[in-house]
């Protein structure tokens, strides 16, 4: 195991992700209610359920993006409160949309978050990520020149060349064919194994059951409908 961040004891890699409680509402709407989570150290978990049930905004609360309305956050008993404290955690987030810019190769969008981070392998990072999406003759066309699946892809890579310890994968399979589909969730599998905890928001019941375990969103409701794998660290740091 790789520890992304932290030290022989007590990093991010050494706990867990922990929601306790955690609600969103846009004003009057209430995209997730009360939802408790523990996502750990190797672990797969998808999230799943109709359009519009809170997937999207239950991993942006995760990811320190948006404040939640109530509840808690912490990595490794560490309150986590905004998005600069998510990316000390090493909480990646690969959002919905893919959000790569238009105007830059495949690369360069690989690249740019490794190379704000300062890490001094950024191109050989970025390479090995796009080549492991099966894109390595597209690493140097333009954004706009690939096919909205070779973009997902690109998004993809963006979020494995991190190396976090947490990623969080928006609905990473929605635009790619079976082959692609299977490539990208054995990644996240490999993620998982490499000792990062894991978490794939998915309308997509195969790509779902390839997971652990599976937290099912219902107009924000959140029910476990398999949890089939119980997570030791789960009870390391009581609470
Ligand atoms: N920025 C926002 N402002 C107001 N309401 C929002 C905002 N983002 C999402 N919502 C609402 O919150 C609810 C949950 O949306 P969310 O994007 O989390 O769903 P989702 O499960 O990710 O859907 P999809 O599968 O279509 O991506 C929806 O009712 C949506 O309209
Ligand atoms: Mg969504």
């Amino acid at each position: 195991m790789t520890a992304a961040t932290g030290g022989a004891t007590g990093g991010a890699m050494d706990g867990v992700l922990r929601a306790t409680g955690i609600e969103v509402r846009y004003g009057m709407v209430v995209a997730v209610r009360p939802a408790d989570l523990v996502l750990g150290p190797g672990q797969l978990v998808a999230v799943t359920g109709p359009s519009g049930a809170g997937k999207s905004s239950l991993l942006a609360a995760l990811a320190g993006l948006t404040p939640p309305s109530a509840g808690t956050l912490s990595v490794a008993g560490q309150p986590i409160t905004g998005r600069d404290q998510a990316v000390a955690a090493g909480i990646v987030v690969i959002p919905q949309g893919n959000a790569l810019l238009r105007i830059l190769t495949a690369i360069e969008n690989v690249a740019v978050p490794l190379v704000a981070a300062r890490l001094p392998d950024a191109r050989d990072r970025a390479e090995a990520a796009l080549l492991a999406l099966g894109l390595d003759e597209a690493a140097d066309q333009l954004l706009e020149e690939l096919s909205g699946g070779q973009q997902q892809r690109v998004a993809v890579a963006r979020g494995l060349a991190e190396r976090g310890s947490y990623l969080l994968a928006d609905e990473p399979t929605s635009e790619l064919d079976a082959g692609n589909r299977s490539r990208v969730m054995a990644l996240l599998r490999g993620e998982a194994r490499r000792g990062a905890g894991v978490l794939v928001a998915t309308h997509d019941p195969e790509a779902a059951a390839m997971c652990d375990a599976e937290l099912r969103l219902d107009e924000g409701r959140s029910t476990w409908v398999r949890e089939d794998r119980p997570n030791p660290a789960a009870t390391e740091h009581g609470g």
